[in-house]
């Protein structure tokens, strides 16, 4: 579905992603882990096409897909912080991705509609992103990634910005909504719960380099190294 072959990023000084290699199996869902700075966010975007490998390769449904333009891709993305587009309403956002791909308006407003219907959003699509609660801000930006009909979502944090209740019951729903679409998924994360609740496996992130990919299961009982183990809190 999504394959990483060798990839590797660099910001001047500082290695994001060095040589990860990682392949996600249709209709998976893969968290990857680990703390802050450790490549995630990168790796997410060079797999959305906002960002390009210094080196290495991005296959996406066994297509070389790694210098090809976001709208391109069928690949939906929610941002670290929804970063939705604050002087756009919550349709013209959700509509965004079929305007860069020229769908025409008529099939954009419906398709849009039916979106934020089944994202729960029915009476907000005209208002903007400042007047959006946290947890439908996240929605509207779920619905944004999801109306492309994408064969890969990319969700980065995006439970971080919800209160307990919230994310709890958003953590049920997007693991229910990725299994009823059949569509393979990341989901970035720096909270392990996140990780261990949601994920068919996880990849453990260190500076930049993938530790480990294994179960939940797998990951607790041998994790195969002493920042895998304390990252994830384990007495060795
Ligand atoms: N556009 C950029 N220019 C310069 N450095 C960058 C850029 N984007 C990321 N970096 C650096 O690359 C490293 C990895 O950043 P990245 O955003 O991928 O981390 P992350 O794991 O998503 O962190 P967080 O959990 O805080 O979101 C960091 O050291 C960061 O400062
Ligand atoms: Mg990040």
């Amino acid at each position: 579905m999504l394959e990483f072959i060798g990839v590797s990023k660099s910001f001047g000084a500082v290695t994001a992603v060095k040589n990860v290699s990682l392949r996600l199996e249709p209709g998976e869902l893969m968290a990857i882990l680990g703390p802050s700075g450790c490549g995630k966010t990168t790796l997410l975007r060079i797999a959305g096409g906002y960002d390009t490998p210094d080196s290495g390769t991005v296959r996406i449904g066994g297509r070389d897909l790694t210098r090809a333009a976001p709208e391109a891709r069928q690949v939906g993305m929610v941002f670290q912080n929804y970063a939705l587009f604050p002087h756009m309403t919550a349709a013209e956002n959700v509509e965004f991705g079929l305007r860069m791909r020229r769908v025409p308006k008529p099939e954009r407003a419906r398709k849009a509609a039916e979106i934020l219907s089944l994202a729960g959003l029915e009476g907000i699509g005209e208002r903007k992103p400042a007047a959006l609660s946290g947890g439908q801000q996240q929605r509207v930006a779920l619905a944004r990634a999801l109306v492309i009909e994408p064969s890969l979502l990319l969700l980065d944090e995006p439970l971080a910005n919800l209160d307990r209740n919230e994310r709890l019951r958003m953590r049920g729903e997007l693991r229910t909504l990725q299994r009823r679409l059949g569509i393979a998924a990341i989901l970035v994360t720096h909270d392990q719960d996140d990780a261990l609740a949601l994920a068919d496996r996880i990849a453990v992130m260190n500076a930049g380099v993938v530790e480990q990919v294994s179960t939940p299961g797998e990951l607790q009982r041998n994790p195969a190294s002493a920042f895998v183990a304390g990252f994830l809190g384990l007495a060795e």
